[in-house]
């Protein structure tokens, strides 16, 4: 698979099957994708990986612990800013639309947006859960680069006929899940990655995000030119 494939191929998978990805797959994963590039070299990642009963306890005590808490712990950093201009709100409001429109639930159904949502909290049906930390001394270009490192996971998992779904939602629970994995306390959860064999019948997965025009972002100078 060449890198293009790999990246017109990946997309957020929210369904899964339950066919268990092999420990020698991750392996190699998570081995090609420390050469994703960082400033000044820092790799500032580091990742916990969960299958099995490991991740089915830590399934249940989310659903447990939404009994007191049903939308969460809190999360330690601004997952949007609380008044996101246009045009990132308008896109984040179409995906949003888009995504729901495949199930079939309408804006109004608070309850079924909710229970989609709360599919996050079960890895969206994945046998494996990733859990990407930061250290929280670290600034912007190091988160930056933990990005780098996501997508490039995402991108080798598809070389190995894998699919994701990268979840900020879980820095929500980011007790429970930082309790769980006794992670240590200098470091801080940016986001869950579910990682599996996508289901080709799920109707959520026939969402096909759409993308800004090349002319909203690009910005050719000089006697650079569009071709
Ligand atoms: C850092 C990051 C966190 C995300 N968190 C979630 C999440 O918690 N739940 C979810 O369903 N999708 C999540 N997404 C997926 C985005 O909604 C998705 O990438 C975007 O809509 C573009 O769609 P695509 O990935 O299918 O191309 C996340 C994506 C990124 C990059």
């Amino acid at each position: 698979m060449i890198v293009s494939e790999a990246v017109m191929s990946r997309f957020s998978c929210r369904s899964f099957l339950t066919t268990k990805v092999p420990q020698a797959v991750i392996h190699e994963i998570l081995d090609v994708s420390r050469r994703a590039p960082s400033g000044g070299n820092l790799q500032p990642w580091h990742v916990y990986v969960l299958q099995d009963d490991v991740l089915a306890q830590l399934i249940a005590k989310v659903r447990e612990g939404r009994v007191n808490s049903p939308r969460g712990e809190g999360t330690e950093y601004c997952i949007y800013p609380t008044d996101l201009k246009d045009p990132y709100d308008s896109r984040r409001d179409k995906c949003g639309e888009d995504l729901y429109a495949t199930i079939g639930v309408k804006r109004s159904n608070t309850r079924g947006r909710v229970r989609q949502f709360r599919r996050n909290f079960e890895m969206f049906g994945a046998t494996t859960g990733l859990f990407v930390y930061i250290d929280r001394t670290l600034g912007p270009p190091q988160w930056a680069d933990v990005g780098m490192f996501l997508q490039t996971i995402m991108l080798v998992a598809r070389e190995q006929g894998l699919h994701t779904c990268p979840q900020e939602a879980w820095a929500t629970w980011h007790k429970t899940v930082g309790e769980h994995l006794a992670a240590p306390e200098h470091l801080m959860l940016f986001c869950g990655i579910a990682l599996g064999y996508v289901d080709p019948d799920a109707p959520i997965n026939t969402l096909v995000t759409e993308r800004a025009d090349m002319d909203d972002f690009v910005t050719w100078v000089g006697k650079s030119r569009r071709p």
